[in-house]
């Protein structure tokens, strides 16, 4: 089985781990004039470098033999291919069929699935401009303000694109409702009018409790606001399950549906992001998919030493299996990309958080990294201290563009000085000679350098990636985005994973489900443990008062 050879090659890499703990990148860089170019890639208007990282040639040769014998190649291609490669729910993985060339054939169980894809588009276009150029009217004549109700997958994609391409939005306003917490529709109900929204219903399952409850409050608050027979005009469903879209009263010609074999996370190629296409346009959208596809095609061509998602995920399998470090921090020097370390938050942590294999064994190593950010430059006043100089080390990934969207070159070029002195400041760090000499310089004396220099000591050797890219426009956005998919889908295969299931958020759901009679209060039962009754009991007074 291919995890063992990945354990046997764990040997060996931790070799390599033990003779680069000798050395630094500060001195590798200094060895070697060419170890940009030796360990970047430039690829369709984008720059990944990945020079500033704790590997010489020699470990990442044996990095790239954890590939080789993984078994990528094959499961790849039965990604690709259609082949039922969530075996644990049984479906094929096919998000990269949604943005395949039209004249593709690709097919689940003998049937062609891209004439269903076209089908979709279609009639999504069709709406998409109906409601862009007014000619779809609700109540109050063109829809000004669209609402998409969803959760996990059914939100964080299309809410990440849509702030992503701001600069590209020529339709109605378009907000987000994904917590069941009243506040988050409550917000959102003081800027919208009634009489000239459209909520649309992003649900795979139709089932979703959150989602289906947000939804119910739209409804029933239009209902109060219009004239009842109005209402059914003011929503759409985005869903594979026609019969709860029907059961909740939205017509059939609102519904735009997709497949089981799309995941959640893996959604916002599909109808999912009506909400972008009707932002941006089907072009725009169209476009977005085109640079997907274009990662796509990086994938399975490019040999695993010059294919970056390959190397993404070699990276990352390097630092949380070798050298033991937890988390990944993803740092968008890109306003825009704001929702960007939430989405591969769900994307990596949601594909890649399992502790058994596809035989139902542990996992004889670790799993899926810990994935957060913000955008720079707000995060280097907040939590980069801890990145420099805490005892934690904490590989990130650099993203920013060189062409702002933005006419203010003043801010972008400090933006871009801000990023590159970052990766730069956590590669190089400052030692103590320096510091002392730096101090020396300052005009301090003997004692206070002694006191001040161990604080301003800056390890340094501490690794990332940099993404540079051209401008961040749909075509880029969808490059990145089908990037790190492919990232975490390589890690899952080296991992023996299964990472298109999603098991481990149904306890707490179910709990959930049982808890309800509890907290109305409409049930003598008990409690499972002495805590939650404590809590319920507590819940009880308070919410009385
Ligand atoms: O609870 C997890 C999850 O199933 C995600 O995988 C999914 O993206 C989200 O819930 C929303 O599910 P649905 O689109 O069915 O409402």
């Amino acid at each position: 089985m291919a995890v063992n050879a990945v354990k046997a090659h764990l040997v060996t890499l931790k070799a390599h781990r033990n003779r680069l703990a000798r050395t630094t990148m500060r001195e590798m860089f200094a060895g070697d004039p060419k170890r940009f170019s030796r360990f970047s890639i430039a690829w369709n208007r984008l720059v990944f470098d990945y020079s500033k990282h704790r590997l010489d040639a020699r470990a990442f040769d044996a990095l790239l033999d954890v590939a080789k014998t993984a078994g990528i190649k094959a499961r790849r291609e039965a990604m690709f291919s259609g082949r039922i490669i969530n075996e644990t729910e049984g479906r094929a993985v096919l998000h990269t069929a949604l943005r395949a060339p039209s004249d593709d054939h690709i097919e689940v169980d003998g049937h062609d699935v891209m004439d269903d894809i076209a089908r979709v588009r279609r009639a999504m276009t069709r709406f998409a401009n109906a409601v862009r150029n007014g000619k779809y009217e609700v109540t109050g004549g063109a829809v000004s303000d669209v609402v998409n109700i969803g959760i996990g997958g059914s939100d964080l994609g299309p809410a990440m694109a849509t702030l992503a391409l701001a600069p590209w939005h020529d339709g109605p306003k378009t907000h987000f409702v994904s917590n069941v917490d009243a506040a988050d529709l409550a917000e959102v109900f003081k800027v919208i009018r009634p009489e000239t929204t459209l909520f649309i219903v992003a649900s795979k399952t139709f089932t979703t409790q959150e989602t289906m409850r947000n939804a119910q409050t739209a409804r029933d608050w239009l209902q109060r606001k219009l004239k009842r027979s109005d209402v059914g005009a003011h929503f759409a469903a985005l869903s594979t399950n026609l019969e709860a879209t029907r059961k909740f009263g939205i017509a059939d010609e609102r519904t735009f549906g997709f497949w089981d074999w799309v995941g959640g996370r893996y959604s916002v190629w599909s109808a999912i992001s009506l909400s972008v296409m009707i932002a941006i346009g089907p072009k725009r959208f169209g476009e977005f998919l085109d640079g997907a596809r274009e990662a796509d095609s990086h994938f399975r061509t490019a040999d695993y030493g010059a294919n970056s998602p390959v190397i993404m995920a070699l990276l990352g399998i390097w630092y949380r299996n070798v050298w033991g470090f937890e988390t990944h921090a993803v740092l968008p020097y890109d306003n825009r990309l704001a929702r960007f370390p939430a989405y591969l938050q769900q994307l990596e942590m949601e594909s890649n958080g399992k502790r058994v294999m596809m035989d139902g064994r542990a996992v004889p190593m670790d799993t899926g990294a810990i994935v957060w950010g913000e955008p720079g430059t707000n995060g280097q006043h907040a939590f980069y201290q801890l990145i420099h100089q805490g005892t934690s080390v904490i590989p990130c990934d650099f993203l920013v563009a060189a062409q702002s969207n933005d006419h203010l070159p003043e801010h972008h070029e400090l933006l871009l000085a801000n990023c590159l002195a970052q990766s730069e400041a956590l590669m190089l760090g400052k030692t103590l000679a320096e510091v002392k000499a730096e101090l020396a310089q300052s005009g301090f004396t003997e004692k206070e350098i002694k006191r001040l220099a161990p604080h301003k000591v800056f390890e340094g050797n501490r690794p990332s990636t940099t993404l540079l890219y051209e401008r961040l426009d749909p075509k880029m956005l969808g490059t990145l985005i089908a990037l790190y998919e492919h990232k975490v889908f390589v890690q899952g295969v080296i991992w023996g994973i299964n990472s298109f299931d999603q098991w481990g958020v149904e306890l707490g759901k179910a709990l959930a489900r049982d808890l309800i009679p509890l907290v109305e209060g409409s049930t003598k039962a008990m409690a499972k443990d002495s805590s939650t009754a404590g809590l319920l009991a507590a819940y009880r007074k308070m919410s009385s008062r």
